[in-house]
């Protein structure tokens, strides 16, 4: 049995969906601080099983070490974080603790019961302003935020418990920009308030709940003056988990990866995009730069095709499609009423 925890929201329930349908039998822990559990019971529609699901903070140890003794796990995918960035410069002790104190009662428990397999949820912010495109795993790890720096902290928390304990085997795992959602659109990224990434915006704009977008600087030294970011698709993301679980049982020690396409679009190019594949207009107005930006980074996928034999396949066409089915499909977001039994620890 796999434990996801954060599987509850965005790329864990795409991951809790990925693991489903390959076979694994899955438990789910989330304390629901940034989701519902519509996208549980989504995936039980999509899928046909119902996979238990225990609302709980990572961080109250005695409900997470019930869960552990009812179910045998045999490794963990840990999603569970808070991840806005500008809220984390806010209010930095509510991200620190969240972070770090979630994950390391995680291992805490994980070592308890002796289950060393774990694969981490990190950020190409940790990477922080990097020196140059495209950024392999050997670029030096920084950050410019509260999240950033959690991110780098956790990272460097899991190398060391790998030290003390070289039985443990740990997958870290750099996102660059995850965008779009599953296909059949019951499943996608649901921000409350005003989103803070670009894609879910713009599909927010399409739909015409938000007049328009912002493009935050269009004077960087990039193809148009605009930002460039690495987009990847949210179900190849979550199929590079399970390429990682798999190298992680074959193999074992403590890897590093990037999931990444390993190509860079602009914000106007990713407009430019998003309008063809819907027939939308995206009204947008250049607007200064948004403090901490950076103005390129995209990922060298080349050690995730190399060690996992993972590569992205999705383009950026299909990205965009995917998202404005899941908006269209769901203009509110998840609109359910909670009907899904939680299991109790
Ligand atoms: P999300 O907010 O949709 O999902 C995270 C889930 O964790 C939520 O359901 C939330 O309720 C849960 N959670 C938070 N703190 C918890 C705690 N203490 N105990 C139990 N549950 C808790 O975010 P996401 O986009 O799915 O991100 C998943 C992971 O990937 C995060 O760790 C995030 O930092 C990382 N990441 C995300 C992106 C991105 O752009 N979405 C990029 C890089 C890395
Ligand atoms: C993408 C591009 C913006 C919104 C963030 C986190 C990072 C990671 C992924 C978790 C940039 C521009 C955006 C808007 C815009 N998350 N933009 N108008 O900043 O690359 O990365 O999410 O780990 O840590 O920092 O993603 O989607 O916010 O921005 O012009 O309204 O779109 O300037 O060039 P970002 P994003």
């Amino acid at each position: 049995m796999i434990l996801v925890t954060g599987g509850a929201g965005y790329i864990g329930s795409h991951a809790v969906l990925e693991l489903v349908n390959a076979g694994y039998d899955v438990v789910v822990v989330d304390n629901l601080s940034n989701s519902g559990t519509e996208s549980i019971l989504q995936i039980k529609e999509l899928t046909g099983k119902t996979i238990p699901f225990y609302q709980l903070d990572l961080r109250n140890s005695n409900s997470l070490d019930k869960v552990f003794e009812t179910h045998n796990i045999k490794a963990v995918m840990h999603f569970a974080g808070l991840k806005a960035v500008g809220e984390s410069v806010k209010k930095p002790l509510h991200y620190y603790h969240n972070n770090i104190v979630s994950t390391l009662c995680l291992c805490e428990t994980m070592k308890k019961h002796n289950v060393k397999n774990l694969v981490f949820s990190s950020s190409a912010t940790v990477y922080g302003k990097p020196n140059q495109v495209p950024i392999d795993e050997t670029f030096p790890i920084s950050a410019t935020n509260p999240y950033g720096r959690s991110k780098v902290m956790i990272e460097e928390i899991l190398n060391d418990l790998y030290v003390s304990d070289p039985s443990w085997r740990i997958t870290i795992l750099r996102y660059f920009n995850p965008i779009g959602a599953h296909e059949s659109g019951k499943i996608g990224e649901n921000p409350t308030g005003i989103p803070n990434n670009i894609v879910p915006y713009i599909t927010q704009v399409a739909i015409g709940k938000r007049e328009k977008l912002q493009v935050f600087g269009a004077d960087y030294e990039t193809v148009d003056g605009t930002g460039v970011r690495d987009y990847v698709h949210v179900v190849d993301l979550v199929k590079g988990h399970l390429k990682a679980l798999w190298y992680l049982f074959e193999y074992g020690g403590i890897e590093t990866f990037n999931l990444g396409t390993g190509k860079g679009y602009s914000v106007l190019e990713l407009i430019e995009n998003f309008k063809e594949v819907t027939s939308q207009k995206i009204p947008y107005q250049i607007v200064d730069r948004r403090p901490g930006d950076i103005d390129i980074c995209y990922a060298s996928p080349n050690k995730a095709k190399a060690m996992l034999g993972w590569e992205a396949e999705k383009n950026l066409e299909e990205m965009c499609q995917d998202a404005w089915r899941w908006q269209t499909k769901n203009p509110n977001g998840f609109q359910t009423p909670i009907l899904l039994n939680i299991d109790s620890v």
